[in-house]
C-alpha cells in the first residue's frame, strides 16, 4: 500500500521540483549537438548503472533543457501547472499498470473512469445515455468524432470505406480551429479537400452566413456535408464559436454539430464562465482535455457523444483472444481507437475528488481572473488587445512591433514565455494565455513592467 509517509514524501518531491522550477529559468538555451553529445557520452547502456544516479541526471537534463511549461510564468500553448494529486495517479497507474482494454481485466479502473466521465457528461448537458471515453489527447478525440460522424453517416463506410460512398462527405470549420482536423482528413482518407474553410467574422467566430453558403453550395456540386466544427476556445485567440446558432444551423441541416471544447471545455464548471458555453449540451459529440485546463498531466484527453449506438459500431471488435464480453458492460477495446489501454481517468478522478468541485472553480476562476489583469495592465502600458474572448487568452500588440524579435528578448531575459500568432492578414501579434494556477497578480504585474522595459 502507498503509505502516508510515502505520500508526504511524493508531495514534499513535487513541491521541491516545483519551487526549483519556480526560481529557475523558464526557457532553454541548447542545441540538439550538445544534448546528443552529452547523452552518448554517458549511456552506451553496456553496464548498469545506479537508480539514483540516473534520476538525478535526468532530472537535472530536464531542468536545464526544457522550456518549463508549470512555471507560473508560462504564459504559452495550453500545456498546464499540474496537481500533486494528479502526478500521484499517474505513478500509481505505473505500479498497478491496469490493462483498461476490457472490463473483466481492470473493473476498478474501468468503473472509475465510467464514473468521472459520468460526471462530467451531465456538466455539459448531455443525456446520461451519451458514450464517453478517455482519449491519449484532444486529436484522438476529434478523430474519433470524425470516424463515429461518418459510420452515423454512411452505414457502408465501416465495411467498405469512403470508395462506398458517392459524393465525398464535406467537414466544415474556420481557420481559427485546430489544424489537426487537416491530419484527421488524411487519416480518416477523407482528403484535406473535404475540409471546408468558412469565413470568420471580426471577432474571428465562425460566419454562419458563409457557412449557410458553403453548404448550399457543396450540396449544389454534389458533395455530402457532413460536420460543422465549432471551437470553444481556438488555439490562437481563444475565441468561442456561437454554439446555439451553429446547433440550430446543424439540426436544421442534418449535419453533425462537434464542438471542440479542448481546452475551453472546462469552463462549464465555473458559474462565472460557462454562459459562455450555452449550446454546448446539443453537440452530437464534445471534445474535451483533461491535460489542458483540468490541470492534470499529459495525455489525457476526454471524447463525449450523444450516439452511442453508432460509437459501438464504429469502433467494434471482435476476437477469441480478448476476455469474454459481459452483456452490461462495454469494453474499451470494442467502442474505441485503442486497444491497450492505459489508466488514463485516474488522474482526473484523484484531483477531481482530493479539490472537490469548488476547488476547480477556484483555479479555473483564478486563472480567468489572472487573464483580465492581464488584459488591464497591457492596456494601461499602451498594447492593443486584438482578441475578445472571456478566457485568459489575449493577443496584443503595439506600434512598430516586431513579435520575434520581442519574444526573442524577452525569453533571453527569462521575463517570461509567450509566443507570436498570426490573426488573419495583419503581422504577427503576441499571444499570452494563464495556463497555470500558480500564476500570481505579483506574477502578471512584474511580467507587464518588465515588459513595457523591451524595445
Ligand atoms: C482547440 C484544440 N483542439 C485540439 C487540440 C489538440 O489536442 P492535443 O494536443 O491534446 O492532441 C488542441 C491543442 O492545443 C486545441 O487547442
Amino acid at each position: 500500500m502507498f503509505s502516508n509517509t510515502a505520500l508526504a514524501e511524493v508531495q514534499c518531491a513535487a513541491a521541491k521540483v516545483a519551487c526549483e522550477i519556480a526560481n529557475g529559468p523558464i526557457v532553454p538555451s541548447v542545441t540538439p549537438e550538445e544534448i546528443r553529445s552529452y547523452l552518448t557520452s554517458r549511456y552506451d547502456f553496456a553496464k548498469p548503472l545506479p537508480l539514483e544516479d540516473v534520476i538525478g541526471d535526468v532530472q537535472s537534463m530536464l531542468h536545464k533543457w526544457q522550456v518549463h511549461v508549470t512555471h507560473p510564468r508560462y504564459f504559452g500553448l495550453f500545456n498546464p501547472s499540474v496537481t500533486v494529486a494528479s502526478v500521484i495517479a499517474d505513478l500509481l497507474v505505473s505500479m498497478y499498470n491496469p490493462q483498461l482494454a476490457a472490463w473483466r481485466t481492470s473493473p476498478a479502473a474501468n468503473e472509475i473512469e465510467r464514473h468521472t466521465l459520468g460526471w462530467l457528461t451531465g456538466k455539459f448537458g448531455l443525456p446520461a445515455t451519451a458514450f464517453s471515453n478517455f482519449t491519449s489527447g484532444g486529436s484522438e478525440a476529434n478523430l474519433s468524432a470524425v470516424i463515429v460522424a461518418l459510420t452515423r453517416a454512411f452505414p457502408d463506410y465501416g465495411e467498405g470505406g469512403l470508395r462506398q460512398i458517392a459524393s465525398s462527405p464535406a467537414i466544415y470549420l474556420t481557420a481559427g480551429a485546430h489544424h489537426g482536423f487537416l491530419k484527421i482528413a488524411r487519416m480518416t482518407g477523407l482528403g484535406r479537400c473535404a475540409v471546408r474553410l468558412v469565413a470568420m467574422d471580426a471577432d474571428l467566430k465562425i460566419d454562419l452566413s458563409d457557412l449557410a453558403r458553403q453548404v448550399a453550395n457543396d450540396r449544389r456540386s454534389g458533395l455530402t456535408p457532413l460536420m460543422v466544427v465549432a471551437t470553444a476556445g481556438t488555439t490562437a485567440a481563444g475565441v468561442i464559436d456561437p454554439l446555439p446558432e451553429v446547433a440550430d444551423f446543424c439540426r436544421a441541416q442534418d449535419l453533425w454539430f462537434h464542438v471542440d471544447a479542448a481546452w475551453g471545455g472546462a469552463a462549464v464548471l465555473s458559474p462565472r464562465l460557462k454562459c459562455h458555453l450555452d449550446g454546448i449540451g446539443e453537440a452530437d459529440s464534445i471534445t474535451c482535455d483533461a491535460h489542458k485546463w483540468f490541470s492534470v498531466p499529459m495525455g489525457a484527453g476526454m471524447f463525449f457523444c450523444r450516439h452511442r449506438d453508432s460509437v459501438l459500431r464504429a469502433f467494434d471488435s471482435e476476437i477469441s483472444f480478448m476476455p469474454a464480453k459481459t452483456s452490461t458492460v462495454t469494453d474499451p477495446y470494442t467502442s474505441t481507437a485503442q486497444w491497450s489501454r492505459r489508466f488514463i481517468g485516474l488522474k482526473l478522478f484523484l484531483a477531481l475528488a482530493e479539490r472537490g468541485e469548488s476547488g476547480y472553480i477556484e483555479m479555473i476562476e483564478h486563472q480567468a481572473r489572472m487573464g483580465e489583469l492581464l488584459r488591464t495592465l497591457l492596456e494601461r502600458q499602451g498594447w492593443r488587445i486584438v482578441n475578445k474572448t472571456p478566457l485568459p487568452l489575449v493577443c496584443f500588440t503595439r506600434e512598430g512591433l516586431v513579435a520575434s524579435k520581442f519574444l526573442s528578448a524577452l525569453h533571453e531575459g527569462q521575463v517570461a514565455w509567450m509566443s507570436e500568432v498570426h490573426l488573419g492578414d495583419g503581422d504577427p501579434v503576441l499571444r499570452a494565455c494563464v495556463t497555470s494556477f500558480k500564476t500570481t497578480e505579483a506574477d502578471i504585474e512584474w511580467v507587464v513592467g518588465e515588459m513595457s522595459r523591451i524595445q
